[in-house]
């Protein structure tokens, strides 16, 4: 008997403030209309750990939601794999936060370092895990809170960058369908597209610390994105390719929002209309791992997936790394 692993359950979570394009202008020399038509995005939320908007509280309020959906109990999960670049600490992991947050006892649980890939790189260790009979019901979340490694000063990036979690809850089920497949690449050589500038064995002297905030953020966003749009292609295509699927048997498309002349450049490559494409960028910005399983949830509790449907999930960030899936939606 082959096991499917098969989403029951989709939650997120994002922070109360929301920080618009015009209050940016009174911190960097930007305009709402550059922000808005080199990038798509309107306004984003930024967190406040005085109102529990942590790591691990954004990814907690999210997994309870999807857990909710799903109609289990934290007792029921047997893993928790956490996409993020940003933990509340170096460790312990998020993951090993979160399941003691929602005293999830009998899982094991780690985190997943893949850039904005994060949470595309956990779904598939949990989809081989359960199709090897490791797990049953596991927890999958892409949480992070770049505002605080974002350097405010810097308008290329600051502008872009938010805070935000989304969460699945993934059941083992003989039935065909739920991921069908997942595809992941990599590129280290290319790591200085964007990267963190300091921080763990990069900060020998703790007196550096003092003067220079740890874990700035720095990005080459050009030369990302003429390379953005072609990985985000290759990959979407290997994606169909693998399952015998044309991108007209694509349903809904929910890509990584970095950029929204990103995601219509991918949309034209595959030929898929964009009213095909799930965006929210305008809402949220680029929350890294965050954006694919928040814009899931959101295209899920707004009735875009039904029973049945081909949705293709793709991905490209830091590392640099991409990844794709498609599934075959089952609630
Ligand atoms: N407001 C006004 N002007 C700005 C701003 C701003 N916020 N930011 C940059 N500019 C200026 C630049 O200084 C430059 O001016 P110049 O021509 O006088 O030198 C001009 O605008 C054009 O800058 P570019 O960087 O060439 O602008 P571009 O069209 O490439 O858009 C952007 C920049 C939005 C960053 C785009 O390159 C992008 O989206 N890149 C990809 C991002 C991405 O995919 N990241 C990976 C995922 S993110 C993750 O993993 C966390």
């Amino acid at each position: 008997m082959t096991l499917q692993a098969h989403i029951i359950g989709t939650g997120s979570s994002t922070p109360k403030r929301i920080l618009s394009n015009k209050d940016l202008e009174s911190i960097v020399d930007t305009t709402d209309e550059w922000i808005m038509r080199r990038s798509g995005i309107k306004e984003r939320r930024i967190s406040s750990t005085e109102r529990k908007e942590s790591t691990t509280d954004l990814a907690t309020q999210a997994s309870l939601n999807a857990i909710e959906m799903a109609e289990i109990s934290p007792e029921n999960l047997d893993m928790i794999v956490v996409g993020t670049v940003t933990p509340d600490r170096q460790f312990p992991s998020a993951a090993c936060m979160v399941q003691k947050a929602l005293r999830a006892d009998h899982a094991f649980a780690f985190d997943v370092s893949a850039g904005c890939s994060g949470f595309l790189y956990a779904l598939t260790i949990v989809n081989n895990a359960i199709q090897c009979g490791m797990c049953k019901t596991a927890l999958v979340v892409g949480v992070e809170r770049l505002s605080s490694i974002i350097n405010w000063r810097d308008r290329s990036t600051c502008v872009l960058l938010a805070d935000g979690a989304g969460a699945v809850v993934v059941h083992s089920m003989p039935d065909q369908g739920g991921v069908l497949s997942t595809h992941l690449k990599s590129d280290g050589t290319l790591w200085n597209l964007l990267y963190s500038s300091y921080g763990n064995s990069y900060t020998p002297e703790i007196l550096q610390c003092i003067d220079q905030k740890p874990f700035l953020l720095k990005m080459e966003g050009n030369r990302l994105f003429k390379r953005a749009i072609g990985c985000l292609s290759e990959i979407a295509r290997e994606a169909l390719q693998h399952n015998s699927l044309s991108s007209k048997e694509i349903d809904l498309v929910i890509p990584h929002q970095a950029n929204i002349r990103i995601i219509q450049g991918l949309a034209n490559n595959l030929r898929i209309p964009m009213e095909k494409v799930y965006t929210n960028i305008h809402k949220y910005g680029n929350t890294s791992s965050a954006t694919i399983p928040i814009a899931l949830d959101e295209a899920n509790r707004e009735g875009f997936l039904i029973k049945g449907a081909h949705v293709l999930l793709v991905s490209f960030g830091a590392g640099l790394t991409w990844a794709a899936s498609v599934l075959r939606w089952s609630i």
